[in-house]
């Protein structure tokens, strides 16, 4: 683990500005920074970077954080990554301490990992070019493909021999462990031996974003009915497939440069498409598109392009994860390669110019593709014709962020004329779609929340009016974190500050019962043990906090002050109040909107228990326990200067 005095060095030596502008062009406005956001597509920049304040927020997208969140959203790095990246730019050494058992067992192993597929790498390659059986078995049969020797290198291709444990003899020689050996998937345990796993394949190694060694695709050379065409890497602590697109890292460059990402089926695929000078490409490797991949996709972006044979069921795969790309706003087109072939046989067939003109020439649109695809299946049957008309109005009901509404309406209008069909009852269809999505959206987010908590929250509403102070069920508790993290270190009176008010006034106990969300009692438990430490405690702290989730949340609360600051527009000392000159009265409101919220449950749950009661002795006490909630209740509502409730 990277030690607390490195992580200090490097926060007091990151700027913002430095790090975000080797990524977005940043031009100066005011005491900001702006760019285009990196994380959405847009044409005007909404992209705001404070120097002050070392934070970043997009109007636009809404994404916002400190420099570190930004490298792991941008670069996909881990919160240790992240710094090391940065301590690498400010030319700091990294100083390591222990961790934790558990993370320590963890990192262990993913390390070994990457140094074992390092080893098998360099094994396999080796054994590819510098031996008699790898040049007569693997690498005559991939020349014999058409791959060039260069190309061969750039990808690390390599061959496991015959012998049954040439692999496996190695890398117990060179001392690696057993079971981390086993976990990588490079050997088995078989007849009491290490056995390789890979034996008479063609090893095509998986990289990851920096280039390092996931794990590998090992493809049979002679074909063979018993054993399958591929085996791949297990699942472990680095090879996760649902999250690794296979060619990202020759690729990236030139997916940036091109605006556009060619999807494709296989790994021969991908280096094929290399060898002809294509090389914005990746493969899913022949299941559809989950979302950590597409993610992938749009980090560099917002255009794939899917290129597959034309019969096969690659398509049906793909098919499958295209809502979901549509969602996220990627504009998603297909390519169908011809007569049985695929790309890679395909570009090898006509040539490299060929190839790119096919592509350029039979790009289409995904959506409008699938529904040539179903009409012409449907031919002249009306009812199958009437389903088309309602699966198509669902796709396009996936595309529903308010900046891509001309992209939606454009469809509407295309499919419309397809089907032959009234525009507008379309577009009815279409957005009873979106209305549907919406409220099982809603639907679901109450359902999960607490069933009193939302009736408790929806009497508080009706009794009061108050919609907007209570819409959100975490409002009270985002505000009173806020105030703590805020005002917290300020003087309440003479004697104690505001933390201590705060401590004093709700117990660890009470908070924990009411802050539904366990971000924010985390964050106020950090908050408690530093204080109580010693230390002075304030939303900077939270800054570069590892825990990015917190951190964001942190940034994100000290961002949204207007929401309160509409209920002091008062005069202070003859100016309009601030925030700041009314910090005690916040804190009072808030602590007290907090506790109303406690009592209306209490006092609910207590009205249950009453009916539910069935001796006269717990009638009676149920009914006490009502009179000093409500006149606890009416206490607070004087206190808060305002009669809010009817009692
Ligand atoms: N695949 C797999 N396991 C299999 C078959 C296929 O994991 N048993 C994955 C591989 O990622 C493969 C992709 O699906 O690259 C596409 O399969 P296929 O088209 O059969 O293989 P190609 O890569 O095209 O290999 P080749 O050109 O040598 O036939
Ligand atoms: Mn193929």
């Amino acid at each position: 683990m990277i030690s607390k005095a490195t992580i200090q060095e490097i926060q007091n030596k990151i700027d913002i500005e430095d790090i975000v502008g080797a990524f977005v062009k940043l031009k100066r406005r005011g005491s900001n920074y702006l760019g285009l956001c990196p994380f959405h597509n847009e044409k005007s920049p909404s992209f705001t970077v404070s120097k002050a304040k070392q934070i970043y927020k997009c109007f636009g997208c809404g994404k916002s954080g400190n420099s570190i969140s930004f490298l792991m959203e941008l670069e996909k790095y881990s919160y240790v990554e992240a710094l090391r990246w940065l301590a690498n730019k400010y030319n700091i050494e990294i100083e390591e301490t222990e961790a934790t058992p558990e993370s320590k067992i963890y990192q262990q192993a993913a390390d070994s990992l990457f140094v074992i597929n390092n080893f098998g790498q360099k094994f396999f390659s080796e054994a590819l070019f510098e031996t008699d059986e790898g040049q007569d078995v693997g690498l005559s049969y991939l020349k014999q493909r058409g791959f060039r020797e260069d190309i061969i290198k750039k990808f690390q291709l390599g061959y496991n021999p015959v012998g049954g444990d040439v692999f496996a003899k190695a890398a117990l020689a060179a001392q690696y462990n057993q079971d981390l050996l086993q976990k990588s998937g490079l050997v088995v345990l078989r007849d009491n031996g290490l056995k390789d796993n890979y034996r008479e394949r063609i090893i095509f190694p998986i990289h990851n974003q920096s280039g390092k060694v996931l794990g590998f695709g090992a493809r049979l050379i002679k074909s063979n009915d018993k054993a399958p065409k591929y085996i791949n890497t297990p699942e472990n602590e680095i090879y996760v497939k649902s999250k690794i697109l296979y060619g990202s890292y020759f690729a990236r460059v030139a997916i940036d440069k091109a605006d556009e990402c060619l999807l494709v089926e296989g790994y021969t695929d991908v280096v094929s498409l290399h060898q002809a000078g294509v090389e914005n490409v990746v493969a899913s490797g022949g299941t559809s598109l989950t979302p950590d991949q597409l993610r992938l996709v749009k980090k560099y972006t917002n255009n794939l392009t899917i290129i597959y044979d034309g019969d096969g069921a690659g398509v049906k795969a793909a098919v499958r994860g295209m809502d979901l790309a549509l969602e996220e706003g990627l504009n998603v087109r297909l390519v169908l390669i011809p007569d049985k072939e695929d790309p890679d046989s395909y570009v090898n067939k006509i040539g490299a110019t060929a190839f790119k003109e096919f592509v350029a020439n039979n790009k289409k649109d995904f959506v409008i593709f699938q529904l040539g695809l179903s009409l012409a299946e449907a031919g002249n049957d009306s009812t199958k014709k009437a389903t088309i008309v309602q699966k198509i109005a669902e796709t396009i009901s996936k595309i529903t962020k308010t900046e891509h509404f001309t992209k939606r309406q454009d469809y509407v209008k295309q499919v419309a004329e397809m089907l032959k069909i009234e525009e507008a009852g379309l577009n009815d269809l279409v957005n009873k779609f979106i209305r549907e999505k919406v409220q099982k959206e809603e639907g679901r987010q109450i359902a999960a929340s607490n069933e009193e908590f939302a009736n408790v929250e929806q009497e508080i509403t009706e009794n009061t009016g108050l919609e907007n102070l209570f819409k959100k069920d975490e409002y009270q508790e985002r505000a009173i974190i806020r105030s703590l993290l805020e005002f917290g270190l300020k003087q309440w009176n003479e004697d104690i500050t505001v933390a201590d008010y705060i401590f004093k006034e709700i117990d660890d106990n009470e908070l924990e019962l009411m802050i539904e969300n366990e971000n924010l009692v985390s964050i106020l438990h950090l908050y408690k043990g530093w204080y109580l430490e010693g230390k002075k405690p304030t939303d900077e702290n939270f800054l570069y906090y590892e825990d990015v989730t917190l951190s964001n949340l942190v940034i994100n609360l000290m961002d949204s002050q207007t929401e309160i600051s509409a209920n002091w527009a008062k005069i202070f000392e003859g100016k309009i109040a601030t925030r700041e000159d009314l910090f005690r009265e916040e804190v009072l409101s808030t602590l007290a909107y907090f506790k109303l919220r406690k009592l209306k449950k209490l006092i609910i749950e207590n009205q249950k228990e009453l009916e539910n009661a069935l001796s006269s002795e717990d009638q009676l006490l149920c009914l006490q326990t009502h009179v000093a909630l409500k006149h606890a209740e009416q206490v607070i509502t004087k206190e808060l200067g305002t009669v809010i409730f009817r009692l």
